[in-house]
């Protein structure tokens, strides 16, 4: 089994580990399109030039038979195109995990993700279908942040706090939980917790694992 897997950059390698401890026989390729990162703020027409031709290259000249889309806004905002574009291609997209957040006790939940996301129309359906009576859902669109993790992770995490800190210092610290809405941020998971101590911190990669295994089967 050939599975392609990509993303924006490194985020969505947090996803193929994942995938990996459900399906450790397949084949991997794994697109890090660094190049063209962030994705979070690219209008729909560009965004989606950009993923139709690296699924293209995962299909053909990689000949992946499922493909994984290990980031939100890729997922958010192209995942319905894809699909009607590669009929006979198996797509797993990687969703803000605001179902996990909601069925949960969680009271006040917010989410973080890159402006395209939490303005996509799937991030609404989301909340509507998922929120409970007496929850508090909070989106936070977080321009930025993805790139700086991108391109600072590992040289410079004095970068990322000073986005982080630029970007949360005015938020409310008192979530039950905080759904990590892009794949970029699981990485800095640690750095996230110290602003929301209380909070359990949730992404929806373990899902998305068991997903492609059942594809598998
Ligand atoms: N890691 C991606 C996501 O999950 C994309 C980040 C970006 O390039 O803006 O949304």
């Amino acid at each position: 089994m050939i599975i392609g897997v990509f993303d924006s950059g490194m985020g969505g390698k947090t996803v193929l580990e994942e995938i990996k401890k459900e399906v450790p026989s397949a084949r991997y390729y794994y697109v890090a399109d660094k190049k063209n990162c962030p994705y979070g703020e690219k209008d729909d027409e560009t965004l989606y030039k950009i993923v139709k031709n690296i699924v293209t290259n995962l299909i053909d000249t990689c000949k992946a038979e499922i493909i994984v889309i290990a980031c939100n806004t890729a997922t958010t905002r192209c995942i319905k195109k894809l699909r009607e574009d590669f009929p006979d291609t198996p797509f797993v997209g990687t969703e803000p995990a605001v179902k996990l957040a909601a069925n949960s006790d969680a009271k006040k939940i917010l989410v973080l993700a890159t402006p395209g996301t939490i303005h996509s129309e799937r991030l609404e359906a989301l909340v509507k279908e998922n929120q409970k009576d007496g929850q508090t859902i909070n989106l936070l669109a977080c321009p930025g942040l993805a790139d700086t993790i991108e391109f600072n992770l590992d040289e410079d995490n004095a970068k990322i706090d000073q986005k982080l800190d630029e970007l949360l210092k005015e938020v409310d610290r008192d979530y039950d939980a905080v759904v990590l809405g892009c794949t970029h941020y699981s990485l800095i998971k640690p750095m996230i917790q110290k602003y929301f101590v209380a909070a359990r911190l949730i992404d929806g990669n373990e899902g998305i694992a068991r997903r492609v295994k059942s594809l598998i089967k």
